[in-house]
């Protein structure tokens, strides 16, 4: 008899198969959501921006995607992406380029990330992490690229803190694509990190959660730090 494949085993293998493929081939048509929602998925995903540390610090950002958020960051700072999809790394090179932009992109998965500890100042996703089975070793890469003071930001969706049932369907709606939704705080909060997190968007479905890295080594020993939250941004 087949073994029943779990849900995690079933999302990743959607992850794998679906959207893998999509993302390097279709990259084009992804760019379409944001048409589509009349840059609202822009918007949500520019949250990031206001979190960021000053014009000129060394910025990494996860799953770039077609690039959008990208050539924001890169007039600003001194930035690197990586994904996993060529197609995605094709359009956003050349979105770069037509904006006389010099391209530091890397395909890669971001659960071995090619940098040295330490590199940046911060490293930030929109809507990446919710697509990777293994958070926790993403997490530990995105944290081991920042350095001590520097910042993770993970923009994605899932369900709210104030708990609305909205939100709590869309999440669902999400995992039968394929997706992971997450509380990252706890996450962060395990590996030592400082942690807040603000819902945004519509039924407060979108949130950004912001980790610092401690900057004192004995604080690494801390199992979690303060957890700061707030339903409203
Ligand atoms: C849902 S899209 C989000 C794209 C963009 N950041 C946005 O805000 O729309 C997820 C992106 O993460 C990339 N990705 C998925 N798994 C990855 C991994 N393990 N390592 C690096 N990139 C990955 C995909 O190729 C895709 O471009």
């Amino acid at each position: 008899m087949e073994p029943v494949m779990s849900d995690l085993g079933r999302r990743e293998a959607i992850q794998r198969r679906f959207w893998d493929r999509v993302y390097d081939r279709f990259a084009l048509w992804y760019d379409g959501v944001d048409w589509f929602t009349g840059n609202a998925a822009h918007r949500l995903r520019r949250r990031v921006l206001a979190h960021l540390p000053a014009p000129g610090s060394r910025v990494l950002e996860i799953g770039f995607g077609t690039g959008r958020l990208h050539v924001e960051l890169a007039p600003r700072y001194r930035v690197a992406g990586v994904d996993l999809a060529y197609g995605m790394a094709r359009l956003t090179a050349r979105r770069l380029a037509s904006r006389g932009m010099i391209p530091v992109l890397c395909v890669a998965n971001a659960n071995a990330l090619p940098w040295p500890a330490a590199t940046f100042d911060a490293v930030c996703s929109t809507f990446f992490f919710s697509a990777v089975a293994d958070a926790g070793r993403a997490l530990d890469e995105m944290v081991r690229v920042t350095r001590p003071g520097g910042r993770v930001l993970i923009v994605d969706a899932g369900e709210a803190l104030d708990g609305n049932q909205v939100a709590h369907m869309l999440a669902r709606a999400w995992e039968t694509l394929g997706d992971y939704m997450r509380d990252e705080r706890p996450l962060m909060a395990a590996r030592g990190l400082a942690v807040e997190r603000h819902d945004y968007g519509p039924w407060s479905a979108v949130h950004i959660t912001i980790g610092t890295v401690p900057t004192r080594a004995e604080d690494w020993d801390a199992p979690a730090l303060g957890v700061a939250t707030s339903a409203a941004g």
